[in-house]
């Protein structure tokens, strides 16, 4: 693979309800009409043992720390089938959720110990970090209003709001943190507003997804 450039690796995040998955599909041609060979994958799951496992995490019962190392278990094939493959011939990789939700859902919503989620992070992914993550981030109450108009709600989905109120509050504080990756989105705002958005930051220069054009 000499001479090949990396792909870029680019996540989706936020609370259910915020309105990630309706802008995943316009990313992903907003990259192929520029050009980019583009993966669209998501977690828990993106492998086959990877989807089977996110069956038993979104419907079982279980005990947290069962949840969390599943939940990274997932991501080890994840990361080793398809994320490292894609991103080494030069593939564009978007995902929707990473270990942001990880350290947002276990970790802010159920209270994990960071720590145990920092030891998970090094020993699954060392090296790899997305180049880019957009935060979805919508007020509660909004975020609920959507859920409840859509399906029937898996086991997260049908948190109270205190849980929801936690996972976001970790995701709002892993940005602050990582700002140099993070870009939040206001999805209060109209879809128009919200694409919009979306192709500034995909455009600009100075970000670390530099070098798209
Ligand atoms: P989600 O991505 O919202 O898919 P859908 O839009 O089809 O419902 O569902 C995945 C759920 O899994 C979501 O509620 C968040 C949860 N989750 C975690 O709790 N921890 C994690 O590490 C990941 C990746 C997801």
């Amino acid at each position: 693979m000499q001479g090949v450039t990396r792909g870029k690796f680019i996540t989706f995040e936020g609370i259910d309800g915020a309105g990630k998955s309706t802008h995943i599909p316009f990313v992903v041609e907003l990259l192929r009409a520029r050009g980019k060979t583009v993966i669209s994958t998501r977690e828990p799951g993106g492998t086959e043992l990877g989807e089977k496992l996110r069956t038993l995490l979104l419907h079982e019962k279980m005990h947290l720390e069962t949840e969390t190392l599943l939940m990274f278990a997932a991501r080890r094939e994840h990361v080793a089938q398809v994320i490292e493959p894609a991103l080494a011939r030069g593939d564009w990789v978007i995902s929707d959720r990473f270990t942001d939700a990880t350290f947002a859902y276990q970790g802010g919503g159920r209270k994990l110990d960071r720590q145990k989620l920092i030891a998970l992070e090094q020993w699954v992914h060392p090296e790899l970090q997305p180049d880019l993550t957009l935060l979805f981030d919508v007020p509660l109450d909004i975020a609920r209003q959507r859920l409840d108009a859509s399906r029937t709600l898996d086991k997260f989905e049908q948190e109270k709001s205190d849980f929801f109120a936690a996972t976001r509050a970790e995701y709002l504080r892993r940005a602050s943190e990582f700002p140099q990756r993070f870009q939040l989105i206001d999805s209060t705002c109209s879809i128009a507003e919200v694409q919009a958005r979306l192709e500034e930051i995909i455009a600009l220069k100075q970000l670390p997804v530099a070098g798209i054009d």
